[in-house]
């Protein structure tokens, strides 16, 4: 028993000795020279480099009887066309790390290529276009340096968020980003962390043109903006999504932190009536002109204020004159500024006198809070994100006020951005603040509660069970 156990064990070791072996001598093949490496100034010519390939050249056939069967061989790299015409005959370059020779080939390949005497070895010259971005930094890094693989493309701009590691390279990078990425205009780095009023990057432009304005498209609507200046992660994309496709015609939406207005346009497309508001100008100006390219300005009203004034006024004075006016439709107040957005909560304590909270608690508004919880593994992020509004309003959310629960996604290790969405009731309307200290959470931060997250116990009503209902059929996430 011992006997056989040592012996998978040696055969396990002689397999993985070889499969390094071969992929280590297979692959250094198919590299750019080593003389790149530690190169922090670009020097395209040193790309160059002569590799062996193996082909299979072939005239009077037909291609559609040859490529289905060697399609998976082909040499595919950047700019190399892998089938080329060569007169009158067709020439298949093979990946040389697939296929060393015609030994290579299974037994129905190699009865097929007989019939033609068609395979060979030849030389073909790569070059700087050739190499993809990964197989140049990789080869120009110091070996150990984890290879900076991930960025987002803004428009024409191509985001790194590069480390300390890398900024001796950080030139040559972004040229590398700029010639391999086909959109690629600019390439800017991100330096410090994220500005946090206005939520922007401050940001070095590392190649390209000296360009941040651009133009992005999310979900058939066009956004200009200048990157610089403002705020936009495509991250958030489906999140956008997800809350418009939440509500409904004749709903309204009340944007407090809408930046250049990726939640406000696609609602007032959808024929929602929307007060999108930001405090940062250039934000504002870019909302402005994207309402414009956008033609909804039938639907939009653009506030540049505070949050916290914007809701105070505006909101409150629209919801109002709703009640008065029996508006139908459901109010949404979006408050996506999930580092701070919980702070502003106090604003809702006697937002309302007496008589005009009892107006609202035939329908009361719903909030779509944003936030980020930093979670152990132990820990459940959306039951955090819960407490941390529960503690903030000073009331448990119950299956009165509980609408949903949204895990939007993870921004860094431990750290998760929630939506938290709830209707304004009487009782958070009523909150006092001294009442909030003087509450007992039912469950602390390390506790989590589900009423409403996991499990329907049937005693939600109105419109805490219609809204959680609509949002279940768009989103499974923490449900
Ligand atoms: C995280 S961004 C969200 C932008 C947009 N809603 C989105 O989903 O992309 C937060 C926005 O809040 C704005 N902001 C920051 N503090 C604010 C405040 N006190 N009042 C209003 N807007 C504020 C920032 O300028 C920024 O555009």
């Amino acid at each position: 028993m011992g006997e056989s156990r040592w012996l998978i064990t040696l055969a396990k070791r002689c397999f993985w000795a070889q499969y390094r072996f071969y992929t280590s001598t297979m692959t250094s093949l198919l590299v750019p020279p080593e003389s790149v490496r530690g190169m922090t100034c670009l020097n395209r010519a040193a790309f160059e480099t002569t590799v062996e390939l193996p082909y299979l050249r072939y005239r009077d056939i037909r291609i559609s009887k040859i490529k289905p069967v060697f399609k998976k061989y082909l040499f595919r790299m950047r700019n190399f066309k892998p089938i080329q015409k060569e007169n009158d005959e067709v020439i298949m370059y093979l990946n040389p790390l697939l296929i060393k020779c015609f030994e290579d080939f299974v037994e129905e390949e190699k009865v097929l290529l007989e019939d033609y005497k068609c395979f060979g070895m030849t030389k073909v010259t790569l070059n700087y276009d050739n190499w993809n971005s990964y197989d140049m930094l990789k080869a120009i890094l110091p070996e150990g340096i984890e290879i900076p693989t991930s960025y987002s493309l803004v428009g024409h701009i191509v985001h790194l968020n590069l480390r300390e590691v890398h900024l001796p390279y950080k030139i040559i990078i972004g040229q590398i980003y700029l010639d391999t990425i086909p959109a690629a205009k600019t390439v800017v780095n991100k330096i410090n962390i994220i500005d946090t009023t206005f939520r922007h990057f401050s940001m070095e432009i590392l190649a390209g043109d000296k360009n941040t304005i651009t133009t992005v498209k999310e979900h058939g609507c066009t956004y200009e903006l200048d990157f610089s200046q403002v705020y936009w992660n495509s991250r958030l994309s489906t999140e956008h999504t997800n809350l418009i496709t939440f509500m409904k015609v004749n709903d309204i939406l009340y944007d407090v932190f809408a930046g250049v207005g990726p939640f406000a346009i696609p609602a007032a497309r959808k024929r929602i009536e929307v007060f999108a508001n930001d405090l940062n100008p250039e934000a504002y100006k870019w909302l402005q002109r994207n309402i414009k390219i956008n033609k909804v300005e039938a639907n939009v009203k653009s506030f540049n204020m505070d949050g916290r004034d914007f809701l105070r006024s505006v909101v409150k004075t629209d919801i109002l004159n709703r009640r008065v006016n029996n508006k139908a439709g459901c109010e949404h107040i979006v408050m996506n500024l999930p580092a701070l957005a919980v702070e502003f909560l106090d604003v809702f304590f006697n937002w309302f006198n007496s008589d005009e909270i009892k107006q609202m608690c035939y329908q009361p508004p719903i909030v779509h809070l944003y936030c980020f919880v930093k979670v152990n593994k132990s820990e459940d992020a959306c039951n955090v994100a819960r407490s941390l509004v529960e503690e903030k309003l000073g009331c448990t959310l119950n299956s009165d006020s509980l609408v949903n629960v949204h895990y939007v996604r993870n921004v860094a290790p431990a750290k998760e951005m929630i939506r938290v969405s709830f209707l304004l009731t009487k009782n958070i309307l009523k909150g006092e603040e001294p009442a909030m200290k003087k509450l007992k959470m039912k469950n602390n931060l390390n506790e989590p509660t589900n009423d409403n997250i996991t499990e329907n116990n049937g005693k939600e009503q109105g419109n805490a069970k219609k809204a959680k209902e609509q949002e279940c059929i768009q989103s499974s996430d923490c449900s």
